[in-house]
């Protein structure tokens, strides 16, 4: 038969003389309320959005932890490779405010923790710093959680316990959160491969058309040169020009894009620079002295080789040149130089070769732009924007270079770099060293 005694000691756990029975009694409810309060925390720690910020979740654990721990500020520290990110939490304003701090580190773990309190250190040099890991499934630390406290306190035994079982709980929140940003990452890959993808397939069919419109664009170019020369006088005659000139332009796209794309096929040969130069003249040579200018050539000797396709290289010298021509128009001399050169860098050698104009030159903002497809400050009749974009694309494709160098109102030189072909016997002339004069 149990006394009464027993029968409560049973029931509330409680062995105690009757005079402290009450007091026993309370200060065991309100460790109960404690407990719950750490659990209703616990709990509520891992209700932490997945796609939150790592500063939104910074302020979201401080806010949660300060019901149940004692600290004036807080961070969530995040090791990725050497990068070690501190997001401090700081109570202001009636709000837990994050600060980011960055820092890279040696990837040794066991000084991880002296890292993150040194650089909090920076920030609250007065607070002391109290930091539990946050460790993988495959015990791996990711991060770390501190609390920083104005004055240094002893952690007891349930504190210690309870910081554990915060971190161990925050910790799956954490790295859950880390998968998803590495999933989302590789999505966001995945759809610009699929874009360029699909870029690229648009290129093929651009392509495609333009082959297509090659053959009707000829008649249509054809018969209007035909209608034109027979109807001189008529009254229709400039409405023939006209055709004639919007199918010129055409044309002039059609080429473009055919190159731009890269669906011709051209054969690739060792070709001195002097050849192609040569070559470009005689073509559009006319076409430019009919304008009034005057060009000077300066070609070094012997001539230099490069390996390539003649006819690409020989539409970056007729880019070059049209675009000198427009930008002289008006210039009094009107003036355009050819100069090639050799260049010698640390480990390889190219040959120069330079179109010096002292035309309208560029100003600073659009000599940045002019390479990109389709900008152009010509009418839209003159110009189609894509004269140097192709050029620099054949450049690099040649393992060369496209630059430019200007003075608005002064000047404009453009200089091409092809890796030069090293041949004993052809260049073994003076070597200059990098011209840019
Ligand atoms: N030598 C130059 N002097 C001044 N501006 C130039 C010169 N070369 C190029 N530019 C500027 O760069 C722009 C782009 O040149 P790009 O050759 O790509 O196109 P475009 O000449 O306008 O048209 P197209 O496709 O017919 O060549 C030109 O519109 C012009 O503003
Ligand atoms: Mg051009």
């Amino acid at each position: 038969m149990h006394t009464k005694q027993e029968i409560l000691e049973k029931l509330t756990g409680i062995q105690s003389s009757r005079k402290s029975y009450y007091s026993e009694l309370v200060y065991l409810i309100e460790e109960m309320k404690k407990k719950n309060k750490q659990l209703a925390v616990i709990n509520q720690l891992t209700q932490i959005q997945i796609n939150a910020t790592w500063q939104q979740t910074t302020s979201y654990i401080a806010a949660q932890l300060s019901q149940i721990l004692v600290f004036e500020h807080f961070a969530l520290t995040i090791v990725k490779g050497s990068m070690l990110s501190s997001y401090l939490a700081k109570w202001n304003d009636g709000d837990w405010q994050c600060h980011t701090l960055t820092q890279t580190v040696s990837v040794d773990a066991s000084v991880l923790t002296g890292q993150v309190h040194l650089t909090l250190a920076e920030v609250l040099p007065e607070h002391h710093p109290t930091s539990v890991p946050l460790r993988s499934q495959l015990n791996q630390t990711f991060g770390f959680l501190t609390l920083l406290r104005q004055t240094k306190q002893l952690v007891d035994r349930d504190e210690a316990e309870l910081i554990q079982l915060v971190a161990s709980h925050v910790g799956v929140v954490v790295e859950n959160s880390l998968l998803f940003q590495d999933v989302n990452e590789r999505i966001k890959i995945e759809a610009q491969l699929i874009q360029s993808a699909k870029m690229a397939a648009i290129g093929e069919m651009a392509a495609g058309i333009a082959h297509e419109l090659n053959s009707p664009l000829t008649a249509i170019l054809g018969n209007s040169q035909l209608l034109m020369r027979e109807m001189t006088d008529a009254p229709e005659a400039p409405l023939i020009k006209d055709i004639y000139g919007c199918g010129v332009r055409c044309k002039k796209i059609i080429q473009n894009l055919l190159t731009f794309s890269r669906q011709e096929e051209y054969l690739f040969s060792t070709t001195s620079i002097d050849e192609v130069v040569e070559d470009v003249l005689g073509l559009i040579g006319y076409q430019l002295s009919v304008s009034g200018l005057t060009i000077t050539r300066e070609m070094s000797e012997p001539p230099l080789l490069f390996h390539g396709s003649r006819h690409q290289i020989e539409q970056i010298v007729i880019n070059l040149l049209l675009n000198a021509r427009d930008a002289v128009a008006g210039r009094e001399p009107p003036h355009i130089v050819i100069r090639s050169f050799l260049v010698q860098e640390e480990n390889s050698s190219y040959v120069g070769l330079s179109v010096y104009d002292n035309g309208t030159g560029i100003c600073e903002e659009q000599l940045s732009q002019i390479f990109q497809p389709f900008f152009s400050t010509k009418e839209r009749t003159k110009g189609t924007g894509l004269g140097l974009s192709v050029s620099l694309g054949i450049a690099e494709a040649h393992g060369g270079r496209l630059f430019a160098e200007s003075v608005e109102g002064e000047y404009s030189k453009f200089t091409m770099l092809l890796p030069l072909v090293a041949d004993e016997e052809d260049n073994d002339g003076e070597k200059t060293g990098f011209d840019r004069g």
